[in-house]
């Protein structure tokens, strides 16, 4: 057996549901010891006999003891005091070759009745409590599986002999549970919250309903809900009693808790308060999930690594036309700011077109861990139920945000003027990009923030600082730090001003316009004044510009190709994949352009028409920094040479996406030249054609970094062969249904999952 026990002789005394089950697992386990039991009840024991469980037993204790090893008491908990006095009469206390142990719920109660019949806490005793059982008794009610992957806890006093306890921690682990250890009156608290209360209030429940005259109605009409609720009140009720009593302080101390929160409860349901009501049920669906994936031994973060570890990799075959009229998902960078905007508003954010990838859910799943109630999403619709700038409450836990760099940033701004502390942390991508260029000016305002080596996440933000606004010149052209700041900003006293190098995309500035804060901006700089307030608003969320581009490109340079992207945010800030597609002579137009929630919109409109290489103009470059990867291919299909320059940022983010474009043109056979801080991308010959392929297939690495993945997806329309594109999961992040749009368009790609 894995965990060997070498006890010669066991005694369990109380053959029930509990011991019974012990002596099923160590049978299954392959013990070859014998098993005694001692029980009042002289059919029980002829059971066991009977289903091979135990060799013998009686019905008196001190018949038993001879030549016993180990005891195992599983009475109910207000019967040990007289089995341990007859205990104590036999004089087994401080025997070194036998071991004692129990099974009892309450731990205080028992070791007070081992010191009263003993006169001192005997060395070998050592008291446990397996966390297992079911609503059934008796030991015909024994499963061998009862404690397979449950816990055990242990008690040992310091005086308790640690060889006693290595004994009972073998003979648990043999029947499959895992032994903990923890001090007596930790474990009677703990036990209160999570098992004597569930119990005490399913037998209330039941009772209260068994009392009523139409009780065989409302029984018959019981669905799911009830049965599930009070499964647990046809547990035995001896066996509970004995519990309730023996664990009565810290059983009171728990429904005391208890009946605050169901009277808080009962007054939101009195006053019909839907945001208070809602809030809780929350809170508490999303922690009985984060329960859940406990007990399936991952944490939320856990689960994030595993989805992590199985890599996705797509296989995108050669050829095709691109047609047709669809529309991509919500912006990313609109989607994370209605979310981050509505929390922060006194009243209620109705969303529409919010972008369900990981990253704006996790911002989404962040808020609701800091106390804010988020109806959705639903179809791209969410309504968030705002706090208002001070009523976020602290997080139990670190805010994870996955690979979303915006959310890291944006939140490092509004969480530094909070009341409470706070941990941001991330996924392994997320956690090599930089923050010091947030880190560094919000201590400037007078944050204090602690992030590890090289100013990398996770990031540790001090509550109940005063910040001071600052005036900001920004070394890089920076949404995310100038949105940072502006966030920050609400909580400083006086001005907060940023200046951009050049300019970035607006979309915080504009949406806190629409709440009704005042944002102002001059040339180069923008500032606003802290204190103020956001007033809810609705926001329709345009689609992502940077997530129609791969459909763009494919578009552009795809011969036979006519698509319609509808609904496209074109705010002016963004579209510098627009202009630089128009510099190399894509047939693209802009068709019934409009204005939504604050943001331009239009349905984009390409042909295919061959493309020439041109030099980006460098005030594009921050206009489309998130476009370059998709960018690149198509200057990989036009005539000529494109040079990109001043484009060092695309180093940082979710891979250095210059390395990673260049990495796999080597594999393709696109000829190009790598610079610190750009790239020369060599497109056709003068004259080639631009009907055949224009590079070869093969094998080329994502990074985990979906804009990376997309683009060698669209590449692939002008490859000789397949190009097959490794860990494309993170494509989720940015562009959940990405392959199933890009399939209906004319693409050829499939995904595969596969282990790391
Ligand atoms: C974003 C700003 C840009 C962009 C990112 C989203 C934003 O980052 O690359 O995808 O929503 O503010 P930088 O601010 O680092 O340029």
């Amino acid at each position: 057996m894995a965990h060997e026990v070498r006890e010669s002789r066991l005694l369990i005394v109380g053959l029930g549901l509990i011991g019974g089950s012990l002596a099923a697992a160590l049978r299954d386990a392959g013990f070859e010891g014998e098993i005694l039991a001692c029980d009042p009840d002289a059919d029980e024991i002829a059971r066991g006999v009977e289903m091979g469980l135990i060799e013998r037993g009686d019905t008196r204790l001190a018949t038993l003891l001879d030549g016993v090893s180990m005891i195992v008491l599983a009475v109910p908990v207000l019967a040990m005091r007289e089995v341990l006095e007859a205990l104590a009469e036999q004089g087994v206390a401080d025997d070194p070759s036998l071991v004692i142990t129990d099974v009892g719920s309450t731990k205080g109660a028992i070791r007070e009745a081992a010191e009263a019949a003993f006169g001192r806490l005997p060395v070998n005793l050592v008291l446990g409590h397996p966390i297992a059982g079911s609503e059934k008794s008796g030991v015909a009610a024994s499963d061998s599986h009862l404690y397979v992957g449950h816990k055990v806890i242990l008690t040992p006093a310091t005086t308790t002999a640690p060889s006693a306890v290595a004994r009972v921690r073998a003979l648990w682990q043999a029947a499959g549970a895992e032994v903990l250890e923890m001090e007596v009156e930790r474990h009677d608290q703990v036990l209160a919250r999570t098992s004597h209360l569930p119990h005490l209030l399913a037998f209330s429940l039941v009772d209260t309903l068994a009392r009523q005259d139409d009780r065989l109605e409302i029984f018959r009409y019981a669905a799911g809900g009830f049965r599930d609720f009070t499964r647990i009140a046809g547990s035995d009720p001896v066996m509970w009693r004995d519990i309730f009593a023996a664990n009565q302080q810290a059983v009171l101390a728990a429904l005391d808790d208890f009946e605050a929160g169901l009277a808080r409860l009962r007054q939101a349901v009195a006053d019909g308060d839907a945001d208070a009501m809602l809030s809780t049920f929350d809170r508490a669906s999303h922690a009985r999930r984060y329960f859940d994936s406990l007990l399936n031994q991952s944490s939320y973060q856990a689960e994030y690594q595993m989805q992590e570890q199985a890599t996705l990799r797509y296989r995108a075959g050669p050829g095709g036309e691109v047609r047709g009229r669809i529309r991509v998902p919500g912006d990313k960078s609109v989607s994370h700011r209605a979310i981050m905007l509505g929390a922060l508003a006194e009243g209620v954010t109705e969303v529409s077109g919010f972008l369900e990838g990981e990253d704006s859910l996790a911002t989404l799943q962040a808020f609701r861990e800091m106390g804010v109630a988020i109806e959705g999403p639903h179809q791209g619709r969410v309504t968030i139920h705002g706090v208002g700038l001070h009523g976020l409450k602290a997080p139990s836990g670190p805010l994870y945000v996955g690979n979303a760099g915006t959310a890291m940033r944006l939140f490092a701004g509004l969480l530094a003027g909070q009341a409470f502390d706070t941990e941001l942390t991330g996924d392994v991508s997320l956690t090599k990009r930089p923050m010091g260029r947030v880190a560094d000016p919000l201590r400037e305002m007078g944050a204090v923030i602690e992030t590890a080596e090289g100013g990398r996440p996770p990031l540790n933000l001090r509550g109940g600082q005063a910040l001071q606004g600052i005036t900001y010149d920004m070394p890089m052209a920076s949404a995310q730090v100038k949105s940072c700041l502006l966030l920050a900003g609400l909580y400083a006293e006086g001005e907060t001003r940023v200046r951009e190098p050049a300019p970035t995309r607006d979309h915080t500035e504009r949406m806190l316009g629409g709440f009704g804060y005042r944002v102002e901006r001059e040339g180069d700089t923008c500032w606003l004044e802290g204190g103020g307030r956001l007033s809810a608003a609705p926001i329709d969320v345009p689609s992502d510009i940077s997530s129609a581009t791969f459909f763009l490109v494919a578009a552009a340079i795809t011969p036979g190709s006519d698509l319609v992207l509808e609904h496209v945010g074109v705010n002016p800030t963004r579209i510098g994949v627009i202009n630089i597609l128009k510099l190399m002579g894509a047939d693209l137009r802009l068709e019934n352009e409009r204005e939504v929630g604050g943001e331009p919109v239009a349905d984009l409109h390409i042909r295919h028409a061959p493309l020439k290489g041109i030099d980006i103009p460098v005030d594009q470059v921050p206009l489309a920094i998130d476009e370059f990867p998709a960018l690149f291919v198509a200057a990989a299909n036009a005539e000529g040479v494109t040079r990109l320059r001043d484009a060092a940022e695309l180093r940082v983010k979710e891979s250095d996406r210059l390395q990673a474009m260049a990495d796999g043109f080597a594999v393709l056979g696109v000829e190009h030249r790598l610079y610190d801080d750009g790239i020369d991308i060599v497109g056709r010959r003068e004259g080639q054609d631009d009907e055949g392929p224009s590079y070869g297939g093969g094998r080329v690495d994502s990074l985990g970094d979906h804009r990376i993945a997309m683009a060698f997806a669209v590449a692939a329309l002008r490859a000789s062969d397949a190009v097959a594109i490794d860990d494309c999961a993170n494509v989720a992040t940015s562009f959940p249904g990405f392959i199933e749009l890009a399939r209906r368009v004319g693409l050829t790609i499939e995904a595969q999952q596969e282990d790391a």
